[in-house]
């Protein structure tokens, strides 16, 4: 597994030196349009950041889901698929099903996983509320040691606990399980438990109610100052942000979070979502994403599920995408805080295929790290105009294509081959031409990818 600021420094160098690398060469320049990243996870990741989302596995057979979450997001949290319940129903006897099928899918494209979560009072067994302290602390640290193992390498960040503190202005911690029969010291023991457990993952206090300055936050706030001058193991806070107008996004949203970061973690936006519609729901998105952009500890963000119609909050429409998959303007008030610029989406397909339309394709290796290597195919229309084209990148497993920009990629089910189109308007004039990018992760496979013929219409 890649460390995450080791890819945030790379994925930053990677559009740096890949943007001066074509202006160096002189590369042809692209027609009429920025050079900015098209997609969510795209455009997070030129800011060195990662942009994720819930997502559940039984709805991975539904193409729009799937052509949605592997197009935008570049991390995924499974949303219940790695609680207690799911993974360690009966003592010590786990059951990994749906969340191995999203980890795959997730390692099959090259996204970051986000393992939610180990420890939390909800979602939990009748079994292990019926233990005694003696025997609840050994379930504990079983639980977090066989499923950190299971995933070992392959979780970018565990919320090892999960909102442990009450609501309100007492400070105190959640009455559970845990902190009934262990006291306050379980939280510290969980964390000492997953560092052994797989020292690669970074590991995470989770909570919401803590977005902005408030009691609770400074609970979570002083448990985390005292985790770090004592040593014990935390590397991250995240910040769940569930948002409605009964609990707006806070005006010290940013100053919050710096504060965190400033105690020497990294801070992360885990389950954001906002109630709303139009520009009101718009505008709260992107005070979001300027916030965790304002802070260089803020490493990426993650909505809590791709589409409104699957929304835990399903009839305060408060994700990205409505219910037919199509951008909602908190979509493109996301893109454009990230730095993005609109893609294709609407009207891929239709047009020409007059005679004489064809073109051609050639593809650079334009860069390249110790991991992954950058692409680029350049596409040229022949002598007549053409008023769009797509191209087939079929890189060889265990290669992955993690990252792409100036175009509009779908996928093959193997998640091998991407046919990419472009992003919008795809016209371009006789001998003219544009390029689009992408970044492949070797993993110990440095062949060029295969570029298949273009197709012009
Ligand atoms: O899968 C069963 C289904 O078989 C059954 O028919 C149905 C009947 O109720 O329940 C289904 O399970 C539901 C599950 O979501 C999957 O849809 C559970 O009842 C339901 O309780 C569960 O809700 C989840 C909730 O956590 C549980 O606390 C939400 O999906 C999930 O979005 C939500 O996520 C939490 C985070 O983990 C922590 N932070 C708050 C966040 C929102 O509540």
């Amino acid at each position: 597994m890649i460390g995450s600021s080791l890819r945030r420094r790379a994925r930053t160098a990677l559009v740096v030196t890949a943007a001066a690398a074509m202006a160096a060469a002189g590369t042809v320049a692209l027609q009429g349009t920025a050079h900015a990243a098209t997609t969510l996870g795209a455009s997070a990741a030129e800011k060195g950041r990662y942009f994720g989302t819930a997502v559940a596995a039984n709805h991975l057979g539904e193409s729009g889901y799937v052509s949605t979450l592997n197009t935008e997001f570049n991390s995924v949290t499974p949303e219940n698929e790695m609680k207690w319940d799911a993974l360690e129903r009966s003592r010590n006897s786990f059951s990994y099903g749906p969340a191995d099928q999203i980890v795959s899918h997730a390692q099959s494209r090259g996204m970051d996983v986000r393992g939610h979560t180990l420890v939390w009072h909800s979602q939990l067994p009748g079994w292990v509320g019926n233990l005694n302290a003696t025997e609840l602390r050994s379930a504990m640290n079983n639980h977090i040691t066989q499923v950190m193992q299971h995933y070992r390498g392959k979780i970018h960040s565990w919320d090892v606990v999960n909102e442990a503190f009450q609501d309100g202005g007492s400070g105190a911690r959640r009455s559970s399980p845990f902190q009934d029969k262990l006291g306050n010291g379980f939280i510290e023991e969980a964390f000492r438990t997953a560092r052994a457990a797989d020292p690669s993952a970074k590991l995470c206090y989770n909570d919401y109610n803590t977005d902005g300055v408030n009691a609770k936050s400074n609970a979570v706030y002083a448990m985390v100052r005292d985790f770090k001058q004592r040593g014990v193991p935390i590397d991250c806070v995240g910040f769940q942000s569930h948002f409605n107008s009964a609990s707006p996004v806070p005006g010290d949203y940013r100053a919050n979070l710096q504060r965190f970061a400033d105690l020497g973690v990294d801070v992360q936006i885990t389950e954001l979502d906002i109630e709303g519609s139009g520009s009101s729901q718009a505008d709260s998105y992107s005070r979001v994403v300027n916030a965790c952009l304002a802070v260089s500890r803020c490493t990426g963000i993650t909505v809590w599920g791709v589409t409104d119609k699957y929304s835990w909050r399903s009839s305060g429409t408060p994700l990205l995408f409505d219910g037919n998959y199509t951008k909602k303007p908190a979509y493109h008030s996301v893109l454009a805080a990230l730095g993005g610029t609109p893609g294709g989406g609407g009207d891929g397909g239709g047009g020409g295929g007059g005679g004489g339309a064809t073109c051609t394709v050639s593809y650079a290796e334009t860069n390249r790290w110790g991991d992954r290597f950058n692409g680029q195919v350049t596409v040229r229309a022949g002598s007549a105009p053409i008023s769009g084209w797509s191209v087939n990148v079929t890189v060889s497993s265990p290669q992955k294509i993690s990252a792409t920009w100036n175009g509009s990629p779908t996928w093959d089910s193997s998640g091998n081959v991407m046919t990419m189109r472009p992003n919008g308007n795809g016209a371009l004039a006789a001998g003219s031409s544009t390029s689009f990018g992408f970044t492949v992760m070797a993993n110990g496979n440095w062949n060029a990818p295969s570029v298949g013929a273009c197709t012009a219409s």
